[in-house]
């Protein structure tokens, strides 16, 4: 019997494993629409959509919770049942921080599940080999994976406007999501102090875990404006042959 047959008994057995976390509650305020990002249009539908279709067909993951913007759930779950998204177990309001949005979500994550994918819905080209080459690395000498792409441009210290030192690029890298974590220690993390947090993973660095990074896709970049987001829905149109 395939999956879609049994969705009771695969949900059972998903509570053992890997969760995926996907945080869409973010207003969008630098790209300028008049609805959250997570619903503005990308290439004739709303941007979530994109990275809850990969998620629940990724072979990897076992069930999905979403943060919604407040007032945002209804369409959220909407949207899901649409996609026939059927790993999605919960809908979750987010919060006024990213970070506050996955402690929300991750009160919904199976205390069952062994890890936990979180992912920000704004980077919708998400994919399996990814996943799979974040799950490969979480081998138990480390407690979270994230990807990362070596940074290109030379980086500066400042303080005003004048040049303090500049960094030694070779020991930097831009950090993007999927970030795969073991559930424990991601939930000893969300459950302190989440002041700062830019990512899921400086809160269990800060905890003393230890993450381990593997090469990034330039795929996975952030949609932040509403450049971003015209050029990325270009390229699926073009893809599909629209
Ligand atoms: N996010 C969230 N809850 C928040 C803030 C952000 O779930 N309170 C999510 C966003 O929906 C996004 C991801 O975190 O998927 C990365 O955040 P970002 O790209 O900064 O999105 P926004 O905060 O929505 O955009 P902006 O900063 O321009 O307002
Ligand atoms: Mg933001």
């Amino acid at each position: 019997m395939g999956e879609r047959d049994s969705p009771g008994v695969v949900r059972e057995e998903s509570a053992q494993s890997t969760w995926a976390i996907l945080v869409a509650a973010g207003t969008g305020e630098r790209l300028g629409s008049d609805r959250p990002k997570a619903f503005a249009a990308l290439a004739g539908r709303p941007l979530l959509a994109e990275s809850l279709e990969r998620l629940d067909s990724s072979e990897w993951i076992d069930a999905i919770v979403v943060a919604a913007p407040p007032e945002w759930e209804e369409p959220a779950i909407l949207l899901a049942e649409e996609l026939v998204a059927s790993k999605v177990t919960a809908v979750v309001t987010g919060g006024a921080t990213r970070a506050e949005s996955v402690r929300n979500a991750l009160a919904e994550v199976s205390q069952e599940a062994l890890v936990v994918l979180v992912h920000d819905a704004a980077r919708p080209l998400v994919d399996d080999a990814t996943i799979e080459r974040l799950l490969g690395r979480l081998d138990g000498s480390v407690d979270g994976v994230v990807p990362g792409l070596a940074v290109q441009d030379t980086v500066k210290r400042v303080e005003h406007d004048l040049v303090v030192e500049t960094v030694d690029r070779d020991a930097l890298v831009a950090v993007q999501t999927p970030q795969a974590f073991l559930a424990e220690p991601l939930r000893a993390a969300f459950a302190g102090d989440l002041a700062g947090a830019t990512d899921c993973a400086s809160l269990v660095e800060r905890e003393g875990g230890r993450v381990a990074v593997i090469e990034g896709d330039p795929d996975l970049a952030k949609v932040t404006t509403a450049d971003d987001l015209e050029r990325l829905s270009q390229r699926l149109l073009e893809r599909e042959g629209r």
